[in-house]
């Protein structure tokens, strides 16, 4: 490969960078109304919070601390989808948004199982955020209020939806 055509590659690379830029993702933080929130419904003990709001906080509440690389192109895309999608499950201070209390009580469950497994928080974010990292301690916390009020889970095979 010559110089000439690297120089058009890379040219042709930042350009498509640059307006990749213009396409700007809507980074939303809904407004939080005390009463749907997640602790309004289930008693949430006062050393199980922190661990919510410093590990879970930015995909699964409305007030999402928005980090500088969210404003950069391809970046900002897959984190904008990421919280969205995760309000959508689980948001903690919209608690009243899910369908109904079998999935509320189910969602409950989940939080054991997924920190458990290191599904969540997800890998990825683990890695921006060093704070989101759970010890043992944190997990067994978690676990032991999740289980506490949380819904049996379906087994696989009784699965309707
Ligand atoms: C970087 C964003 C992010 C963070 C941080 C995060 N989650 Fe999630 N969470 C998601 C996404 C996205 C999904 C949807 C499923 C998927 O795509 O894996 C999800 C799904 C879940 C589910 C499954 C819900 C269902 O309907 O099956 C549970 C439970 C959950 N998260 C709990 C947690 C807990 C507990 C924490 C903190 C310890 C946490 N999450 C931190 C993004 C996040």
């Amino acid at each position: 490969m010559n110089m000439m055509r690297l120089k058009i590659i890379a040219t042709v690379l930042v350009a498509v960078f640059l307006i990749a830029q213009f396409v700007q993702p809507k980074r939303t933080n809904p407004p939080v109304v005390a009463s749907r929130s997640l602790q309004a419904h289930v008693q949430v003990p006062q050393d199980v919070l922190p661990i919510l709001n410093k590990a879970c906080g930015d995909c699964h509440s409305s007030q999402t601390v928005w980090p500088w690389y969210s404003h950069v192109a391809p970046l900002s895309w897959m984190v904008v989808d990421d919280v969205n999608t995760g309000r959508s499950h689980i948001n903690f201070q919209d608690w009243e948004a899910q369908v109904n209390p079998k999935e509320a009580g189910e969602h409950l469950s989940l939080i054991c199982k997924e920190v458990r497994d290191k599904g969540m928080p997800p890998f990825t974010y683990r890695l921006m955020h060093k704070d989101s990292r759970l010890s043992d301690q944190d997990i067994d916390k978690l676990c032991s209020w999740s289980q506490s009020v949380g819904a049996p889970l379906e087994t696989e095979g009784d699965h309707h939806h």
